[in-house]
This record gives C-alpha cells, structure tokens and sequence, in this order.
C-alpha cells in the first residue's frame, strides 16, 4: 500500500485541490477493493475483541489533523471488529449482504450533496429516485395515485405506515386506535406503536392458526370487539416473511377481512417483500398488491448496504395527511406537480439522496441478477430444509414459505445451544437460534447474495456430525 499523507491547507481549508482529492479517492479505492477480496468467504463469526483498540476509539477526541491515510486505517480497522455480515456464511439473523455498486452511486450521491427534501431544489435527483419508486409501486401491482418512500430501515418504515393509518383511521385519537399484530411479528411495529402513541395495551397480538400465521377468525372477533367497546381498530399488520421463520400469512384473506372491517392493511416485507421479484414469491405473496401500505428493505433483500429501508403506500394522499405540513420559511420552494416532494410524504426534511444507491445498483447490475440470487435462495432453503429433515431426530418448523429453516435436534434446549455452537465451530458458516412457544429453535436463513450450496451444506453436514456423535 503506497504511503499517502492527505496534506489539509491547500485549496480551502476544507476542501482538498483536485489533485489531493484524486490521491485519497485512489488510495480508498484501494482500500475498499482490498477490503472485498474474498469477502464472501471470510468468517462471519467474531474475532476476539481488539479490547485496547474499542478503548482507544472511546476516548478519541476531535483536535489536530491526522493524515488521511492514517485516519483510513482506522476506519477500516474498526469496521473489521465483529462479525462480518459480507461473508456468504452469514446465515443469521436476517443476512444483509452490501453491493459495491450501490456504494459508488452513494458516494457520487454524497459528493453531489442535493437537496431532496423538495423537488424544485433539485428535479433531477428526485425524478431519479422517483423512478425507481414507482417501479416498486408497479412491482406490486398498486393502482395509480400509488407512492413509495426510501427510508432509513424496515423499522423506519413500518413506523410511517403506523402513523399513515393512525391519521387515517383514528386522527386525533391515538389513544383509541388499536393495531393488530402476530404473535411472531417484528419488535419494530410494538417499538412503532408506541413511539407514535398507541397504548401498549392496544397492540393486540392476535392467536396464530399454527403457531405463526394470524388467525383470521379470531381476528375478525377481537375486531368487531374493539369497536363495539369504542375503540378505533386501525391497522392489521400483516408479515410477508416473519424474522423468525419466514412465514407469510395468508395475505388475500387478511385483504378481505381489512377491507370488510374497514381497517388499513400494513404488511411487513421487509425481510421477505423483495421475493415479489420471483415467481415462486408472488405466488407466496399473494394478496399483497390489496395493501394499503407494505414495508420493504432493499438493505436486506435486495442486498444494498444498511440505512436502506422503503414503504409504499396504495394512496400517495394517506402520506400527505399524515406528514404534509407548511413552513414559512420554504415559501419559495414550490415544487414540481410531476415530482414527489419527499418532505411532505415522511417524518424527514433533509435527508440523503437515497435513492441514488438503489438507482445505480439496478442500472449498473439490471435486474436479473437480483431474481437469480433471491430465487438461488428459496432453491438453496428448500433444499437444506429437506436434507435437515432426513435427519434422524431433526425436527423442521415445517417446509420454508421463503428462505428460513427454522429446526431442532432432539432434546432440551441445552441441546439447541450445543448444535448451535457446533455449527458455528466449523467457522464456514453461522446460524442464530429463537424461541417459538417457549422452545429455542435454530434457525438458517438465506439471503445473502454470495451465500452458495457449499456454505449451506457445511451446516447440513455439522448438524449431521453433531447428532451421530450425541446419539
Ligand atoms: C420482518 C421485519 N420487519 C422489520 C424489521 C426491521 O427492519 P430494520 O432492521 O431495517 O429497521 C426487520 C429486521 O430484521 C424484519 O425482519
């Protein structure tokens, strides 16, 4: 790595002469390219701790200048620490794996520093990202008058779809909307709920049919008892893929209950929505195109980098009421009829130019490396689910409806930890567990686009390992 020391003075204070600008763009450059080489197989799993190094960084104050090329290692050497959510052998959690594509487009985005709160500050910036969001309107079949938002994260988005339907449903009265939720949903619509001001107690988690998809009959009753009570039924949330195992509910039948009962359909897609992009997904998401509002988390399945989330709403006017306020002191902003302006469709007044990431990872790759590896992953799932139940004592939550294979080995939950942790010894791949009714269960989900069959059947083969050796 060739020594560069980013000499600060020259030009203005702040901004480096050209010829300094081009040497730290090359020398990060360098450093993100090396930073990729065999990312996809790294170890997922955390090395130890650089405990003196975290320590240092605490006290770390802003003062002197430093080189640039110094203060680049630290960077790099402080996103080293911890797991490394790039390698295909996350198989975690929900896997967000990154693109460099999208990286680029943000940081011409960055470099570009436009306004995008406000169309008339900067038209094209927004009509760039507003192409994109119509696509994703059209990608799940929203009628005209459709509108869709880029938001930090699926949490993000699921708030404003909450506040959307509260506005909606019960304005004014936070504190008789109740919202409707699985006994498997997200943390993010109970942390929603709350912030925006819907009593804990009127979050009800309704009883599933089998353990995870909402039972329609008893939500239909716990509704018509709300409202008979006085209270304002709201939102039903909906999961198009549950963080614990994937599951769908049955989305056509929620649409048809949501729209007799005169309540807003939320569904959270934000681990599985982008499935929609695949055959076998729309068949599983069916009924979704019937949302009012739908969650979706390129940053997770569309494998873009983190801070990347969306909503997207059947009614552009339900974001408006909700968000859309004057300012004195933007009345000579006026915006565009063509063009969204984003500031009156979310919480947000500045925000990054978001869409440019999403933009130039969709131009640059197209769209059919995006199908290929979501349907690698529901091909990838279905088959680790099959060879998982060939196993003498394994027991799966039943075939994937998407890419996560939730299964025990036989035994108490002591022994889910001991398979875990055999799993994640052999330090090709690494899965996390869960508590479905009281019981831990290890999960395996797919989603990283650099995950291939070889990571999947090193775990296969540890949890075969594991149980003929505990047998
Ligand atoms: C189903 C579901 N909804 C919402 C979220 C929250 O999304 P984020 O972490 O992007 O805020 C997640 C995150 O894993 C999720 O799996």
């Amino acid at each position: 790595m060739p020594e560069y020391a980013y000499e600060p003075g020259r030009g203005l204070p702040l901004d480096p002469a050209p010829d300094q600008a081009a040497d730290l763009l090359a020398h990060a450059s360098r450093l993100v390219v090396d930073s990729l080489s065999d990312v996809g197989d790294r170890p997922y799993g955390a090395p130890p701790l650089d405990d003196a190094f975290v320590a240092a960084l605490l006290d770390d104050r802003p003062g002197a200048a430093q080189p640039a090329d110094q203060a680049l290692a630290t960077l790099m050497r402080a996103a080293a620490q911890g797991q490394e959510s790039r390698s295909g052998g996350h198989l975690a959690y929900i896997p967000g794996s990154g693109l460099l594509t999208a990286a680029v487009g943000d940081l011409l985005a960055t470099v570009a520093n436009r306004y995008t709160g406000v169309s008339e500050a900067s038209p094209g910036a927004v009509a760039l990202e507003a192409g994109v969001l119509r696509w994703l309107c059209e990608l799940f079949g929203l009628p005209e008058g459709a509108q869709a938002v880029f938001l930090s994260g699926g949490s993000m988005a699921n708030l404003t779809a909450l506040v959307a339907a509260r506005e909606h449903h019960a304005p004014g009265q936070p504190q008789r909307a109740t919202v409707y939720v699985g006994e498997q949903a997200h943390a993010s619509v109970r942390k929603a709920a709350r912030t925006i001001g819907i009593l804990p107690a009127h979050v009800r988690v309704c009883p599933s049919l089998d353990g995870v998809r909402l039972d329609t009959a008893a939500l239909r009753v716990l509704i018509k008892q709300d409202r008979h009570d006085g209270l304002l039924p709201t939102a039903v949330v909906a999961a198009a893929g549950t963080t614990n195992t994937g599951a769908v509910d049955d989305l056509a039948v929620l649409a048809d209950l949501a729209a007799d009962l005169g309540v807003w359909l939320h569904v959270d897609g934000a681990y599985g929505g982008f499935f929609q992009l695949t055959e076998r997904g729309r068949r599983r998401l069916a009924g979704i195109e019937r949302a009012d509002s739908i969650t979706l988390d390129p940053h997770k399945s569309l494998f873009l980098p983190f801070g990347t989330g969306a909503l997207v709403v059947r009614d552009r006017q339900t974001l408006v009421d909700a968000f859309g306020e004057e300012a004195d002191y933007l009345r000579d902003l006026t915006g565009s009829p063509a063009l969204p302006d984003f500031a009156e469709l979310t919480p947000e007044l500045t925000r990054d130019w978001r869409g440019a990431r999403v933009w130039f990872a969709l131009k640059t790759h197209g769209l059919q490396p995006f199908i290929d590896a979501l349907d690698g992953a529901l091909d990838l799932a279905a088959w680790a689910h099959d060879e998982l139940a060939a196993i003498p004592g394994v027991t799966t939550c039943g075939p994937p409806d998407l890419s996560i294979v939730g299964f025990r080995i036989a035994g108490d939950d002591a022994a889910q930890d001991a398979v875990l942790g055999h799993v994640n010894g052999g330090g090709r791949a690494w899965l996390s567990s869960t508590q479905l009714d009281g019981q831990v269960v290890i999960r395996l989900a797919v989603l990283s686009h650099r995950t291939r069959r070889d990571h999947v059947a090193h775990v296969i083969d540890r949890v075969r390992e594991f149980v003929a050796g505990s047998g």
